[in-house]
């Protein structure tokens, strides 16, 4: 059976394009000290690809007693303001090794490409790295009630591409966003983390190993 061909690239921002681990991790370790709740990196592994608020609950996992919705929400803005105050030190030179170089290919073979991102903080971070009008659609935490591993944000940058799944590779370092490529019949590629996860369709250590005219030109058998 003819593989469908591939027309367009979705990429996660976080952890594909930009590094932002170190920020969320010292982020989310500020804000759990001050509540005296042990968090470490090993803890902040689970985080990868999860929206702000399940991640939080995962953080709650270890506290000693309840929170109230308000005391939760309080926190996850303190967190996020934590946050932010780090990513605006980005620039572009913390970019992902291979990523512009990536983006620039796509281009020139005439294959369009989005992000598709968990984060709210998505309009943000492509500012600090001066790519808010290099992609041909942004779909982020802001325009989905649904997180990763639903395909909800996938589906949506599909959409706003005008192309259908089944012609869309979703790029992702987190397993949550290869699953949630697959249960939205898209083709996935493993990159970093997630490139050990077994439904990911292609693997690379970073962008920079990527081989993406080899993927889109691959036999159509
Ligand atoms: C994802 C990150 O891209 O965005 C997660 O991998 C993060 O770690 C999630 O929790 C939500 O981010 P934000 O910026 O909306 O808090
Ligand atoms: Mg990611």
């Amino acid at each position: 059976m003819n593989k469908p061909p591939i027309l367009g690239v979705i990429f996660d921002l976080d952890g594909v394009i930009i590094s932002t681990d170190e920020c969320h991790y010292l982020a989310w370790n500020r804000m759990a000290g001050e509540e005296g709740i042990p968090f470490t990196r090993a803890d902040n592994e689970r985080l990868r690809g999860v929206s702000r608020m399940d991640s939080l609950a995962i953080v709650l996992e270890r506290a000693s007693r309840a929170y109230t919705t308000a005391e939760k929400d309080a926190m996850a803005s303190r967190k996020n303001a934590y946050y932010v105050e780090l990513i605006n030190r980005l620039t572009k030179e913390d970019l992902l090794p291979g990523a512009l170089q990536a983006l620039h290919l796509l281009k020139e073979m005439g294959i369009k490409f989005a992000i598709g991102s968990s984060s709210k903080n998505t309009p943000l971070l492509l500012k600090r790295i001066e790519l808010s009008h290099a992609f041909d659609a942004v779909a982020d935490g802001n325009h989905i009630t649904h997180s990763k591993p639903n395909p909800e944000v996938f589906l949506l940058a599909a959409k706003k591409m005008g192309l259908s799944p089944e012609n869309c590779l979703v790029v992702e370092d987190a397993d949550a966003g290869i699953e949630a490529a697959a249960a939205g019949g898209m083709m996935s590629m493993g990159v970093g983390y997630a490139s050990a996860h077994p439904s990911a369709d292609f693997r690379a250590k970073s962008l920079a190993d990527a081989n993406f005219k080899a993927i889109l030109w691959r036999d159509a058998s």
